[in-house]
Parts: C-alpha cells; structure tokens; sequence
C-alpha cells in the first residue's frame, strides 16, 4: 500500500504562504500600475481655450478632455472633471445637464455640485485669465470659489 504524503503543520503554513505571496503579486501589479499611470493625470496645469465662448453657453471641452470652460452672464468660469470621490475622470451629459462619474455613479449637477453618489465635494473651479490676444489661460493648479468669474 503506497505511503500517503504527510500534511504537516509546517507544509501546510508553507503552502499558505506561497498562496498569501502569489495573491499579493497578483493585486499589487495592477495597483503599482495605477499609481505610476501618468496617462489620466494633467500634463500641465496651464491650459489654454481660444474660441469663442457665447453668454449663457454650455459647458465646452478644452484641448485636455478633463478642463472645460463656460460662460454665463456674470463672465467665465472653468472646470476640472475629475471627481472628488476617488479621482475618476467624469463625463458632461449635454442632454442632462449633469456630471457622471463612470467609476462609482457619481452624479453632479450642471454646476458642479455633488447631488448623488459617494462623492461629496463640488467639481474643483479654476482659475481662468484672459490673455493679451483675447484667448483664455486656465491654471488647474489653481482652485477657485464656484462664485469666481473672469
Ligand atoms: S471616483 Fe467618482 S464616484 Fe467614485
């Protein structure tokens, strides 16, 4: 009759430790990935617009596809869509009015402000100046009040 093979304290701990270090690799690739990705991030933090924005215009995508511009009848105002739960890029729902998180259903309204999901935080305003040529310089770096306009 063949001898059956042990399972030890120790073989057993040993193979939980090869497992616990196989699922540790496997989740840390992704994570490690994650946070060195430059690609969801803004380049810069200046961004330049340079078309025309009418009064009480909708929201306009910039040339970096999370900064957008607008303006209403008390001057310009900017935008960052970067969702203040975890950081996710948001979409513009033109036909809606609102801001949607795709990552966990964050809903804003036209302006900005939170009305449901787990974010809790208006979408960051940024600073907008008008530059010598007429166009507009918009520094991400620089947060402003949702009240603040050009
Ligand atoms: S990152 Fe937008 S809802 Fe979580």
């Amino acid at each position: 009759m063949p001898k059956q093979p042990e399972w030890t304290r120790r073989a057993v701990l040993r193979l939980a430790w090869v497992g616990i270090i196989a699922a540790s690799a496997l989740t840390i690739e992704p994570l490690v990935k994650y946070l060195t990705s430059k690609e969801d991030r803004l380049q810069s933090p200046l961004v330049a617009y340079n078309k025309p924005l009418v009064e009480n215009s909708d929201w306009q995508n910039t040339s970096n596809s999370r900064v957008w511009v607008k303006r209403d009848s008390l001057g310009v105002m900017a935008l960052v869509a970067t969702c203040t739960h975890l950081g996710c890029e948001v979409h513009y729902l033109q036909e809606k009015k609102e801001w949607l998180c795709p990552c966990h259903g964050s809903i804003y309204d036209v302006e900005g402000r939170p009305i449901s999901g787990p974010a809790l935080k208006a979408l960051p305003r940024v600073a907008v100046e008008l530059k010598p040529d007429g166009s507009l310089m918009i520094n991400t770096s620089k947060q402003v009040g949702m009240e603040i306009r050009l």
